[in-house]
């Protein structure tokens, strides 16, 4: 590990200050020459599926602002994918936008995933990762790079209802309904993440991050049982065979602070992940200083820009200094994101 990454040394329980920072979503559609890029592919499925064009919209970001980590430009529904599911994206018709997959809902659709293959499948995905951190090695040696997947819950929400947008109905039916069978595709979702993690670790990612997107769906004993259990199981898997050092970061996304105060103290994670719903106060004082804090400015705030980006990144900045700490969004920049105000952040977070 190279000592100068801020992230790394943050994730690993130092209070460095001004805090590292990156930004959900920092490579996309607010960037003009993101869009051209994806023009390029062909299209989003195939950005994602060429490895060349993936680390250059990864290094897209770096170029214009001073940030200390960068994230694989992948999709989450790569993995379903990885695994056999057949993936489309909506443009935006009655079918709206983001990823459709064929959904899976029966016994026999989940016996039919290969999981076993999926890391294989997933080998361009691979190769991105291994472009970019060669890139970084050369270009940016402060910077780290973290891999990711979704959540076992979250995909599942994929997965099972085939769409986002609607709440997810058909995969809490399943969880509701027939929990058995939802074990099943767990089941086999645990061995592909594995694998696909361990995979993206291998060739060069430095630190994993699990988006629980629609952690936030679930009752109190729900969460338990789709969102912490299985991010446990998978965590240990990770650290068998990753190392128990190895920096692991949440995102229990909508969460609430109770389901918060289990995961922190649960899940296995070096790292938490706050969406902007959190109090930065709240959270400074009440999780465990053992798990370094990452988020939570509004995505809102930095469109805005102006008094109410200040306030909003001074007010994370106040709570958290002196704590383990990585400033980033609650959840993904917006398209319609001023870049100037992505580098005004930048600044103010650079003057701590
Ligand atoms: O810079 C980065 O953060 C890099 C890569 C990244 C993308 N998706 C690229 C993307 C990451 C880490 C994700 C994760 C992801 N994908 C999540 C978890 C985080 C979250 O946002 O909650 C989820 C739920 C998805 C699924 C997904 N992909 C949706 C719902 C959508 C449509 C909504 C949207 O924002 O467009 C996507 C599409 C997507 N993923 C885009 C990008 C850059 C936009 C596609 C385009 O350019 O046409």
């Amino acid at each position: 590990m190279n000592p100068d990454k801020s992230f790394l040394r943050a994730l690993g329980g130092e209070a460095v200050w001004p805090p590292p920072l990156w930004l959900m979503r920092q490579a996309g559609r607010y960037l003009p020459e993101y869009r051209a890029t994806k023009e390029r592919a062909g299209g989003f499925l195939e950005l994602c599926l060429n490895p060349e064009l993936s680390a250059e919209v990864t290094f897209q970001p770096l170029r214009r602002f001073p940030l200390d980590a960068a994230i694989l430009f992948t999709d989450l529904p790569m993995l379903p994918w990885a695994m056999g599911q057949p993936l489309r994206y909506g443009t935006g018709g009655p079918e709206g936008v983001g990823p459709i997959l064929d959904p899976v809902r029966d016994a026999a659709a989940i016996a039919g995933l290969r999981p076993a293959g999926a890391a294989a499948r997933a080998a361009p995905i691979m190769e991105t990762v291994a472009r970019i951190r060669a890139g970084l090695e050369r270009d940016h040696p402060g910077v780290a790079l973290i891999g990711f997947a979704g959540a076992p819950w979250t995909v599942a929400c994929y997965m099972v209802d085939g769409r986002g947008g609607h709440g997810f109905p058909e995969t809490r039916r399943m969880a509701a309904e027939n929990p058995a069978l939802l074990d099943a595709l767990f089941a086999a979702l645990l061995e592909a993440s594995e694998s696909y993690l361990v995979a993206q670790a291998e060739a060069g990612a430095e630190a994993l991050m699990l988006f629980d997107s629609w952690a936030g769906l679930l009752p109190p004993e729900g969460f338990a049982r789709w969102v912490l259990a299985p991010t446990v199981a998978l965590t240990a898997r990770l650290r068998a065979r990753l190392g128990p050092d190895f920096p692991l970061i949440g995102f229990p996304r909508l969460a609430g602070p109770d389901n918060l105060l289990a995961y922190a103290a649960g899940a296995g994670v070096n790292g938490l992940g706050l969406d902007e719903t959190v109090d930065p106060a709240w959270a400074a004082s009440a999780l465990p200083r053992s798990v370094a804090l990452q988020g939570n400015l509004d995505s809102r705030a930095l469109v805005e820009g102006g008094e109410a980006l200040e306030r909003g990144a001074d007010r994370i900045l106040t709570a958290m200094r002196g704590r383990p700490f990585v400033f980033n969004l609650g959840h993904g920049i917006t398209p319609d994101t001023p870049p100037d105000h992505v580098a005004f952040l930048a600044q103010r977070v650079r003057a701590g």
